[in-house]
């Protein structure tokens, strides 16, 4: 059984998207992944097949129904399922490499896209939905949140991924247990407009390659990402205190 993706959405028509090009897009042709997009809204109730409705204790916007929500899950997932149930919101736990590795080994996902203000809280507690953020912004609703999450997974499912990027190098991947930014890239020419690409990458000493490269990811994390690099120190102190 390949890798199994079911969005539940008000906006179908905006999967694959993105996901039907280049690497997943390949994949999704080959059978390495599914994906399947249901419309929410045929669960709505009455004439107009309405999803929402206003909040109790007022306030602005709608919230969608716990009911209706209930019931398109339901169809999606048929009683026995063992996919896990996200749900993309703001106020969920910040989607990470780690969170992505878990899943991308998994059977796959179920990933519920909130509109208007948000989702009765009674039906994210009854389902055990896995609330996850793809950042600190708010965007108009969880589809391009769900294609992100999407991404991230679909290329490390095994074969999708050419064998020229294996993965094991990039921001992100664990490196002694905490996390770095990535070196930065150089190819030719050697020099274009008056830049000139670092001397120890065209002298073909792989050792001091890997030992400049390891130097620049380490200042850009510092840099750019302090949290992360607080982090790398942690382990390496942690390491550190353990052989002593
Ligand atoms: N829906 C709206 N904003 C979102 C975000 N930042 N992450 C996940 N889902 C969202």
């Amino acid at each position: 059984m390949s890798w199994r993706a079911t969005v539940l959405t008000l906006f179908p028509e905006m999967f694959p998207g993105s996901l039907g090009m280049s690497l997943a897009g390949r994949a999704l042709e080959r059978g390495d992944w599914s994906l399947e997009a249901r419309q929410i809204r045929d669960f709505g109730t009455g004439r107009h097949r309405n999803v929402d409705d206003t909040p109790f204790g007022g306030g602005a916007g709608m919230v969608m129904r716990p009911d209706v929500v209930d019931a398109a899950i339901e169809a999606a997932m048929q009683g026995g399922d063992d996919r896990p149930l996200l749900y993309m919101t703001p106020r969920g736990r910040p989607l990470q490499q780690a969170l992505v590795r878990d899943l991308a080994s998994g059977p796959g996902a179920v990933i519920l896209c909130g509109r208007y203000e948000g989702l009765d809280q009674r039906v994210i507690e009854a389902r055990n939905m896995v609330e996850v953020s793809v950042g600190d912004y708010v965007l108009s609703g969880g589809e391009p949140a769900a294609l992100v999450l999407l991404d991230a997974c679909v290329r490390l499912l095994p074969g999708v991924m050419g064998a020229s990027e294996s993965g094991e190098e990039e921001s992100f991947s664990p490196n002694g247990g905490g996390t770095l930014l990535e070196y930065p890239h150089y190819t030719r020419p050697a020099e274009w407009n008056g830049r000139r690409v670092p001397d120890v990458l065209l002298s073909g000493h792989h050792a001091e390659v890997a030992r400049w490269r390891a130097a620049q990811s380490a200042a850009a994390t510092q840099e750019r990402r302090p949290d992360l690099w607080a982090k790398q120190t942690g382990f390496a102190a942690a390491a550190h205190a353990a052989h002593v």
